[in-house]
């Protein structure tokens, strides 16, 4: 059988789809129309999640999963600099355009799991939106590993999650659409699973997050953070 790269394989010229995989179908059929819109929400949102992880202005920050770079732009505006990473050319080269105005921000194309372009010890906060929802907790062991590597001691990681307890408050499951919608899409074609939301628990990645050497700071809502030892 074909072996498919979800992310990896996305067309550059195709900015539909990359806004669909985005953000989904949140912004209507036609994101592209809704462009500004959606710059705003994700600039928003790096807001939201730059102060649950204490983002300060003299940070050197890596951004997991830079997409269409939009977070990045706004992450670049409240830290010193951004190590933006991401295993889609697609999506490098739509955040390049984005970001062509910040001269403190410098994009590497990674491998899965590996984040072998950053130095060691090198970062003061992992800033990683909406990323961590696509991942299985294998994913997760090799990044929080490579965490602890490139964060300076005492340095920090934000990250969020689909969290699966959701599910079982019934009769919440049948009214879920984020999972129906990707249950009736893993039906009609299994290779897009590495592009779905992987639905997972706190604590498992709690203790997946400690076993790689990171300390849990606080949780808010589907949000994790986490940082080194000082
Ligand atoms: C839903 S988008 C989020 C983009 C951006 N962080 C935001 O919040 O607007 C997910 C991004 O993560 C990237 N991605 C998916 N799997 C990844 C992995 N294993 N490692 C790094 N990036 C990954 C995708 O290519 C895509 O750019």
């Amino acid at each position: 059988m074909e072996s498919r790269q979800p992310w990896v394989e996305l067309d550059p010229a195709d900015r539909k789809a990359l806004l669909i995989h985005l953000i989904g179908f949140r912004f209507g059929d036609d994101p592209e129309a809704k462009l500004p819109e959606i710059r705003e929400e994700r600039r928003k949102y790096a807001d939201i999640m730059a102060k649950t992880g204490g983002v300060q202005p003299g940070d050197t920050l890596l951004d997991l999963g830079s997409g269409c770079g939009f977070g990045t732009g706004r992450l670049a505006e409240l830290g010193a600099r951004v190590e933006a990473c991401d295993i889609s050319p697609a999506f490098l080269d739509f955040a390049r355009y984005e970001c062509r105005e910040h001269d403190n921000i410098r994009f590497h194309q990674i491998a899965p799991r590996d984040l072998s372009p950053i130095a060691n010890h090198s970062i003061d906060k992992v800033v990683s939106m909406s990323v961590f929802i696509h991942l299985n907790l294998y994913d997760m062991d090799s990044y929080f590993r490579e965490f602890r590597r490139v964060l300076k001691p005492g340095g920090r990681a934000i990250l969020d999650f689909a969290d699966a307890d959701r599910l079982f408050r019934w009769p919440r499951l049948a009214n879920d659409d984020q999972f129906r919608e990707s249950a009736e899409n893993y039906r009609k074609d299994p290779g897009s699973l590495g592009a779905m939301v992987q639905f997972n628990s706190a604590r498992g990645i709690r203790n997946v997050a400690k076993d790689a050497g990171l300390r849990f700071v606080k949780r808010r809502g589907h949000k994790l953070v986490f940082r080194t030892p000082a």
